[in-house]
């Protein structure tokens, strides 16, 4: 290949478009590339057609398949034994499955019981990390640090495919407004522009420069599409939106994925249109296909295809053929293409050449990771053995933690803490605590290699201050709720003491120390799949324990565990401090005591309001204008409610720091520009604090003016500053007519003339503003 390309593909997952900029950019002739791109389809082709002529029906309807290995079960199982079905040809591919042993096995099964010898593809929830736990994705996002995030993925790539893996169901791009859901906490948040640069550097980091490579595993976008917006927050909910919301709001991070090369996409639980998205040919072929050229595979979700029959899509013969023609490859789970797709076809109600297409695709992935060349590739028991958990991974998996953690509150500057003299009582069921270290989908995680808050404290101060320690409360005393978090890993049990009694100890301690820390909040098991709140609160036995300690008077710094916004109005008003640190991942207590103690300046920013009550939500920054909007204060007749403000607690990109930044001087090249010019706004930031610290500089674009209401703001671009005690940097944004482009209400995608405003700040609701006249 031609040495330019190979550093082309270094830096650029290969894509249409990606293959354009990149062959500008590294002044390739674009025909060139464009040729090479070709000849690589062209050979792949011939290699699918020539093997899908000896294939039966059976066979291929064996690789539209997917089985679960038993390591990742969400819902019921319906496959029988595995090892046969691979054998005859049934089976296209294992998820929930990993280890090399095991995984040769069954690829031996296949490549060598098989008739024609076909490899599987083996898949796993990799979702943030593999065996090295990182920070659940709604924290990852929170670093607003791409690089962190690509290396991350890459990481997580990497351990997995040591363990025979070579396709991970990430990234989870849904965009979501609604903390009750719990899945929020596998997703960046509510913004569509921030979600698809996040997508699009997970994407790199589980791709790298070629699927051919030893370390690339491929990434299922995921769930398409809308799954985020599950009505009421609850979980496998109905969704209904316009599509002028879909195409401006949710649907970007997709795409964005797709763009960066994304190898396969998986279809959502929930309906889009009325139609389940697993069935739904709009969804899965016109606008993914057609629209915007997506040349890979589409999974469905766990048994998301049987459960069409509950949508009342018909029966499992009737929802499988549908859900070929709608553009479903692969079916995870619930055999509805093998039992029924057979007889579909000789029933006429599905063509050969739907088979043969989606046969093709999941052939074709198996080409592009390289599998027909050597089904063996990830199975190197020497990788295996030193490249997981290795001292470098965790250390990345520690410094993007503290990347992760925002500083929601800090008053008189109690923090950082003080690394030696004074006592610290350290209370809170999350204190010496490894099992809820690591948050949601770990399921190559091991919990008992976490490390615990006091663990961190002990390695970072040692003796040097004394910490005073009590559980003082459960997770939770409500056994109802306890029952229900009881699935998988996240086992939460009632402590021997009685309620009181723990919250005595606690007052205990408190008393013999100068600050209290409080580790409280969230367990593994109460965010992710299947795991919505109506209550969104610190639950109660933990604040009780707050509460109790709160009449002592003495500072209390929490540290708060969270898959989701939860609501803080108490801790806000009770507390010194709050420290977000979500679920930290393998070197949380490490990550934690780095940042109490002032090694790390934090410098995360939320991705996701944070609402005063529940009864807010959907509380999100960029929403529309009313007719009556609302402005502070009791007014009747706007739109607003009786008992409480419209504004969030905290809004998105807000995060504080451990020193100070200044905002001044937001300078504009122009105020008047014609067509597609480049606007720059400039704007100085200074750290005017006693620490050295990072900030994320944050551009929003209002266009107050158009043909449909356009949100009050919305995010069009960041930057992170590093900057020492007193020094200031001015921070430049080109805008040019790109970012002013949304889709009209003919889902037209261009930009309208008028005046737009342009604010430039710390976060979505602290911003110097200013204002610009832009005409066509
Ligand atoms: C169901 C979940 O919705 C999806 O995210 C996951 O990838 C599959 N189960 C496989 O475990």
């Amino acid at each position: 290949m031609h040495s330019k390309l190979l550093l082309m593909k270094k830096y650029f997952a290969p894509g249409p478009i990606l293959y354009l900029t990149a062959a500008v950019l590294f002044c390739i002739p674009l025909s060139k590339a464009v040729a090479q791109d070709k000849t690589e389809t062209a050979k792949m082709n011939a290699f699918v057609s020539g093997l899908m002529k000896k294939m039966t029906v059976d066979e291929k309807i064996g690789q539209l398949n997917l089985v679960t290995g038993g390591m990742a079960i969400t819902g019921s199982v319906t496959n029988n034994g595995i090892s046969d079905g691979v054998k005859k040809g049934a089976i296209g591919g294992i998820f929930g499955l990993y280890g090399t042993e095991k995984v040769r096995q069954m690829q031996e099964a296949a490549v060598k019981g098989s008739r024609l010898h076909i490899p599987l593809i083996f898949g796993l929830d990799v979702i943030h990390g593999h065996r090295t736990i990182f920070p659940i994705p709604l924290g990852m996002s929170a670093t607003w640090d791409l690089g962190i995030i690509e290396h991350a993925a890459h990481i997580a790539a990497k351990e997995a495919t040591a363990e025979g893996l070579n396709w991970v169901f990430s990234p989870m791009v849904d965009i979501a407004r609604d903390a009750r859901w719990g899945r929020i906490s596998e997703g960046s948040g509510e913004d569509p522009y921030l979600g698809g640069k996040v997508a699009a550097a997970m994407v790199r980091g589980y791709q790298g420069t070629s699927l051919k490579n030893a370390d690339a595993v491929m990434a299922c976008v995921k769930h398409f599409a809308l799954y985020g917006a599950a009505e009421a927050g609850r979980e496998y909910n109905t969704v209904d939106m316009s599509r002028v919301a879909m195409y401006n709001y949710y649907l970007p991070p997709y795409k964005a994925a797709l763009d960066a090369g994304a190898g396969s996409f998986m279809s959502s639980f929930n309906v889009v249109d009325g139609v389940p998205a697993t069935t739904n040919k709009w969804l899965l072929t016109d606008l993914l296909r057609t629209q915007w050229g997506f040349k890979g595979f589409v999974v469905s979700d766990y048994t998301s295809l049987n459960e069409t029959v509950d949508h009342g899509m018909g029966n499992l013969q009737t929802v499988s053929a549908l859900a070929l023609k709608a553009g479903l490859d692969m079916d995870m789970v619930g055999e509805g293409f093998l039992k029924t797709l057979k007889t579909s076809l000789q029933q006429g109600k599905v063509t050969q050449a739907d088979i043969d297409l989606a046969c093709r695709r999941v052939l074709e992935a198996k080409y592009k990771l390289g599998l027909f060349d050597n089904p063996y590739k990830s199975l190197d028991q020497q990788r295996e053995k030193t490249e997981i958990m290795t001292d470098a991974n965790r250390k990345s998996a520690r410094v993007t933690a503290e990347h992760s953690f925002v500083l929601l509150k800090n008053a008189n500057q109690i923090l950082p803490l003080k690394k030696s003299g004074g006592s610290i009582a350290l209370v809170g069921p999350l204190a010496d605590n490894k099992r809820d270290m690591l948050g949601t989908w770990v399921i190559g995680g091991e919990w008992e290699k976490s490390v615990s808050v006091i663990e961190g404290i002990k390695h970072v101060v040692g003796d040097n201050v004394k910490i005073n320690y009590a559980k003082g409360s459960n997770i939770t005393d409500d056994t109802t709720f306890m029952k229900r978090l009881n699935f998988g890993p996240g086992m939460v049990s009632l402590d021997k003491q009685s309620p009181e009694d723990m919250i005595e100890d606690a007052v205990k301690a408190a008393k013999k120390s100068d600050i209290i820390v409080a580790v409280v909040g969230e367990s593994q098991s109460m965010s992710g799949e299947s795991s919505s709140r109506s209550d969104i609160n610190i639950p109660e036995s933990q604040k009780n324990m707050l509460k109790a300690l709160a009449k002592l008077g003495k500072p209390i710094v929490i540290v708060l565990f969270n898959g989701r916004p939860l609501t803080l109005t108490w801790e806000n008003d009770n507390a010194a401090a709050i420290l977000d640190v979500w679920a930290p991942g393998t070197e949380a207590g490490n990550a934690i005591a780095e940042v109490l103690f002032g090694n790390y300046n934090p410098s995360g920013k939320l991705t996701t309001t944070f609402p005063r009550s529940v009864g807010q939500i959907p509380l999100y920054y960029n929403h529309l204008n009313t007719g009556r909007p609302y402005s502070s204060g009791p007014t009747k007749f706007k739109s607003n409610y009786l008992d409480i403000s419209n504004d969030p607690l905290y809004p998105f990109g807000y995060g504080l720091s451990y020193t100070n930044f200044s905002y001044s001087n937001l300078k504009l090249s122009k105020t008047k520009l014609k067509g597609n010019e480049t606007l720059t706004a400039t704007v100085t930031v200074t750290n005017n604090g006693s620490y050295a610290g990072e900030e994320v500089v944050q551009l929003y674009i209002g266009d107050p003016a158009a043909s449909i209401s356009r949100p009050v703001k919305e995010l069009k671009d960041f930057k992170k500053v590093n900057l020492q005690v007193g020094e200031k940097q001015d921070v430049t944004f080109n805008i040019t007519p790109k970012q002013l482009k949304f889709y009209n209400s003919q889902l037209k995608y261009d930009w309208e003339p008028g005046d737009f405003v342009i604010q430039v700040g710390t976060n979505s609701a602290d911003t110097k503003t200013a204002r610009v006249q832009w005409v066509k």
